[in-house]
């Protein structure tokens, strides 16, 4: 009884702490950013887990590091912000075909679109998203929203430094998917991430630069030992603005 109980307990405490965050965004930006402090916001650890094949003695910094720079915040909308959010980028997304089957895509099955403006409403939202960004950082002026079809997937990459700064965060909506983590060089160092429906994920550091990326394909879709169904999915993607040329040159 102990057990269950000291996890409730544990994941309440999380809940609160994130309850709080977010709400302490929607009251102001302005006043968030001079309280926020980004290396004291925590993801839920219960929705990222490292494969077994990443040996307990292993690499220890390197993990901790990695699980403090990929911060999933479960239930980060609610489901009528989702629905508001589905229909204000659904007509221009429809107007698309998905892409399948270019050899040089890193995604297979998607359309996705860009947008720097939004309805008042879902403007709301997009301002959470970007209060959870260090202070002083300056993001990319539109968020790319990327539909993946249900057979679709996203192959291992890195976003290129050209386009994209330290930090990435990515609401997910309509599907939950797994995305998986692997260290560039060492490919036994291997995390997974569930990626639920309505969660917002934040990665960072370590995270975003020394390991690759992807998101599961429907097969491969499986979490703690359980299929998890991939259906259609939009990610609504805030980016930080890449470092200038110059210094990624160095
Ligand atoms: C990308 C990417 C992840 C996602 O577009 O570079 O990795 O959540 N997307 O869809
Ligand atoms: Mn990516």
């Amino acid at each position: 009884m102990r057990i269950p109980t000291f996890s409730v307990l544990k994941k309440c405490k999380i809940k609160t702490a994130l309850y709080q965050l977010t709400r302490t965004i929607t009251i102001s930006s302005d006043e968030v950013k001079s309280k926020f402090d980004f290396n004291k916001l925590t993801g839920d650890p219960d929705y990222v887990d490292i494969h077994p094949s990443w040996k307990v003695y292993e690499e220890p910094e390197l993990r901790a590091e990695v699980l403090r720079n990929m911060r999933i915040l479960p239930d980060f909308v609610s489901e009528a912000e989702e629905a508001s959010l589905l229909a204000e980028v659904e007509p221009q997304l429809k107007r698309m075909r998905y892409e399948f089957d270019h050899w040089d895509n890193a995604i297979e099955g998607y359309r996705e679109t860009e947008r720097s403006t939004w309805r008042a409403d879902n403007e709301a939202v997009l301002t959470r998203i970007r209060a959870v960004f260090p202070q002083g950082a300056t993001l990319l002026p539109h968020a790319h929203v990327l539909d993946l079809a249900a057979a679709g997937h996203i192959k291992p990459h890195v976003d290129a430094v050209r386009f994209c700064g330290d930090v990435i965060a990515g609401l997910c909506l309509l599907s939950s998917a797994v995305m998986r983590l692997t260290h560039e060089k060492h490919p036994n160092l291997v995390l997974d991430a569930l990626l639920e429906r309505r969660c917002l994920y934040i990665m960072s550091g370590v995270a975003r630069y020394e390991f690759t990326h992807e998101v599961l394909g429907g097969e491969d879709s499986v979490w703690r030992g359980e299929k998890q169904p991939r259906r259609r999915r939009i990610a609504i993607i805030c980016r930080e603005q890449p470092k200038k040329i110059e210094d990624n040159e160095m």
